[in-house]
C-alpha cells in the first residue's frame, strides 16, 4: 500500500540484505518470533526518513523552548502544589519539586543527546525502536498515549473549572453548571453520576486548537509563543507580588510530621510521594522532541531548547512554590479551593485584582499545555503510522500546510470527546507513571546506543559516561516504586491492552517484519547498514517464509 507523503522508497528490510523478518531453516517458531519482536530499525533507515521528511522545517530555537515551556507549566504548579502542600508535603513541597527536577533534569539530558542522533517525530517511541526493538517499541508509543492525549484530556477538565472561576469572579456569572462538567465522576474506585450532560468548555477548546493545529506548524507555535509569554508574565508578577506577604512562621515546622504513620502523609514518605505527584508539573518537555521534523536545525536546536525550557521552568517553580508556602499556611489551602492555590494567596494578600489576573493566566497556560501535547500526540501516530504499527491514514500530511492533519483530527476528537464525556481522573494518575516508563526507557536507549553504536556523533552527549542515565533510569523506578499502587496497576492494564492490539494489527503489519505486504507495488530501496543503497525489486506474496541459506548472515 502507498500512502502519499511518505517515504515509500525508504525500506524497514533494511539489515544486509533484508531478510532478518524471515524463518531460518530449522528455527524453532518461538525463537523466530523471538527475532522479529525485537528486531530494530537501523539508523541507516533512520537518517532516510528524517531527509525524506516533508514537513515544513520552520521552527527556530524560540519556538522550540516555547514549546517546551508551553507544556511544562499548567495544571502542576496551578493546581496541585495547593493539593500536594495540603495533604502531602507542607511547606516542604518545594523539596518535592526538587526531587521531580532532578528526575526530570536526568531524563532531559537523556532526551537531548537522543533527538540530536534521532531527530525523528516519534520521539521515545523511535528512540526505543532503534534500541529496544519493535515490542518494546510499540508498548512505549502506546504508553505515550497517556502522556499527551490522557494528559491533554486532564488538562481540558482543569481548563473547564478555571473558565468558570474566572467568569465568576472577573463577571458575577456562573453559566449552567449542566453544560459545564462531565456527566461521569470517578473517585476512589466508584463511578457515579454528577447530574451534568457535556463539559462544553472542555470540547470547544480542544476542538478550537486542533483546528489550530491543522494549519501549520508554524502558526501553531506563533499562538504558542503569545499564551507563554501571558502565562510567565503572570506568574513573575504572582511572584513579586506576592512576596512581600511572606510570613516565615509559616515555614514552621517546614515538613510537618507523620502523625497517622499512613506513608506518604506528611514526613519524609509525604514529600516523596508529593514529588511522585508534582511531577506530572515537569511533563511535557520531552514533546520538544516530537517536533524534530519541523526544526529547522534538530541537532543544535532540540537540546538546546530542552535544557532551556527545563531550567527556567524549575527556577519559576521554586520561587512559586516558596512564595505561595510563604503566604498562606499549608493547613490553609483546603476545602473547595485546595485546586485552587493561587485564588488562595491572592485572597490572603487581599488583592481581587491579583486573583482575577492569576486566572487569565492560568487559562493561557493551560490552553499552551493542551496545545503542545496535541501537536505531540499525531507526530507520534504519524512515526507509527510509516512503520505499520497504525493504520496508514495516520502518515498523511496535509498537502498545503504538511501538517499531519487526519491523525490530528483524530486526536482531538479524542481528547475532546473525552474531556467532555468522562471521568478522566481515572486515567490522570496514569499520566505520570506512563511518563516515568517512558523517561525510564530513553535512559535505556541512550545506554544501548552507547554501547551499540559508540562511535555515531553525537552533537549532545550526557556528562560523565553512563553514570547519569544509569542514576536517571534508578530515579525513575524509585519514583514509580512510591507511586500509588493502584496507579501502577491501572498501567499494567493499560499496557495488557496495548499488547492485545499489537498481537491484533501490528505485528501483522509492521514494515519491519512484513516488508512483503508492501512490497508488491513499490520498488524498495535497501539500505544497509552501510549505508550503500541498491535498488532490488519484491515480489509481494511470493517470498519464501524460510530462509533456504541457514548460514545466512544476518
Ligand atoms: N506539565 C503539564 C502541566 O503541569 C502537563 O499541566
Amino acid at each position: 500500500m502507498t500512502v502519499p507523503d511518505m517515504p515509500t522508497d525508504t525500506t524497514f528490510r533494511d539489515h544486509g540484505d533484508g531478510t532478518r523478518h524471515l524463518r531460518r531453516a530449522g528455527e524453532s517458531f518461538l525463537s523466530w518470533q523471538g527475532r522479529r519482536l525485537t528486531n530494530t530499525r537501523t539508523f541507516a533507515s533512520l537518517d532516510q526518513e528524517s531527509e525524506q521528511s516533508q514537513m515544513k522545517r520552520v521552527l527556530t530555537v524560540k519556538d522550540l523552548s516555547a514549546l517546551g515551556v508551553g507544556a511544562i507549566i499548567g495544571t502542576g504548579i496551578f493546581v496541585l502544589t495547593g493539593i500536594v502542600a495540603n495533604e502531602k508535603a507542607g511547606a516542604a513541597v518545594t523539596i518535592s519539586f526538587i526531587i521531580a527536577s532532578f528526575v526530570a533534569g536526568l531524563a532531559a539530558l537523556s532526551y537531548a543527546e537522543m533527538a540530536c542522533m534521532v531527530p525523528i517525530a516519534g520521539s521515545a517511541y523511535t528512540y526505543t525502536y532503534a534500541t529496544c526493538g519493535e515490542l518494546m517499541a510499540w508498548i512505549i508509543g502506546w504508553d505515550l498515549i497517556l502522556e499527551y492525549l490522557v494528559g491533554a484530556a486532564t488538562v481540558s477538565v482543569g481548563f473547564s473549572h478555571y473558565l468558570r472561576a474566572f467568569f465568576h469572579d472577573a463577571f458575577n456569572y456562573d453559566g449552567n453548571i449542566k453544560l459545564m462538567e462531565a456527566p461521569f465522576s470517578y473517585k476512589d474506585d466508584v463511578f457515579a453520576t454528577t447530574g451534568s450532560w457535556f463539559s462544553v468548555p472542555s470540547f470547544v477548546i480542544v476542538i478550537l486548537l486542533t483546528i489550530v493545529l491543522c494549519r501549520g506548524v508554524k502558526s501553531s507555535a506563533r499562538v504558542n509563543n503569545v499564551l507563554v509569554v501571558l502565562k510567565v508574565v503572570v506568574i513573575l508578577v504572582f511572584i513579586f507580588g506576592a512576596c512581600r506577604f511572606v510570613d516565615k512562621a509559616n515555614f514552621v515546622p517546614y515538613i510537618p510530621p507523620n502523625t497517622t504513620g499512613e506513608f506518604g502523609k506528611f514526613g519524609a514518605s509525604g514529600v516523596f510521594r508529593g514529588a511522585t505527584v508534582v511531577f506530572f508539573a515537569f511533563i511535557g518537555f520531552d514533546a520538544i522532541s516530537t517536533a524534530a521534523q519541523e526544526a529547522r536545525n534538530p541537532q543544535r536546536d532540540l537540546p538546546i531548547s530542552i535544557g532551556f525550557s527545563l531550567i527556567f521552568c524549575t527556577i519559576l517553580y521554586l520561587a512559586t512554590s516558596v512564595v505561595m508556602l510563604g503566604v498562606v499556611n499549608y493547613k490553609d489551602i483546603r476545602g473547595a479551593n485546595m485546586d485552587a492555590p493561587f485564588k488562595v494567596v491572592a485572597s490572603a494578600t487581599q488583592q481581587k485584582w491579583l486573583a482575577i489576573f492569576c486566572e487569565v493566566g492560568i487559562l493561557a497556560g493551560l490552553i499552551s499545555v493542551m496545545l503542545v501535547l496535541l501537536l505531540g500526540q499525531p507526530r507520534i501516530f504519524l512515526s507509527m503510522a510509516i512503520d505499520g504499527l497504525f493504520p496508514q491514514f495516520a502518515a498523511k500530511l496535509h498537502p498545503t500546510h504538511k501538517t499531519p492533519v487526519i491523525s490530528t483530527a483524530i486526536a482531538g476528537v479524542l481528547v475532546a470527546s473525552a474531556g467532555g464525556l468522562l471521568p478522566v481522573s481515572l486515567l490522570a494518575d496514569l499520566t505520570s507513571v506512563g511518563t516515568l516508563f517512558a523517561f525510564f526507557l530513553v535512559h535505556c536507549a541512550v545506554l544501548i546506543l552507547r554501547w551499540r553504536e559508540p562511535h555515531r556523533e553525537r552533537r549532545f552527549k550526557v556528562p560523565l559516561g553512563p553514570v547519569l542515565p544509569i542514576l536517571g533510569a534508578l530515579s525513575c523506578v524509585g519514583l514509580i516504586a512510591v507511586d500509588s499502587v493502584s496507579a501502577i496497576i491501572r498501567l499494567v492494564i493499560w499496557l495488557a491492552i496495548g499488547l492485545v492490539i499489537y498481537f491484533a494489527y501490528g505485528s501483522r503489519r509492521s514494515r519491519l517484519n512484513n516488508p512483503e505486504r508492501y512490497a508488491a507495488t513499490e520498488h524498495m530501496k535497501v539500505v544497509d547498514e552501510g549505508h550503500s543503497h541498491a535498488q532490488i525489486e519484491v515480489k509481494g506474496g511470493e517470498q519464501q517464509l524460510y530462509h533456504a541459506d541457514p548460514e545466512h548472515k544476518v
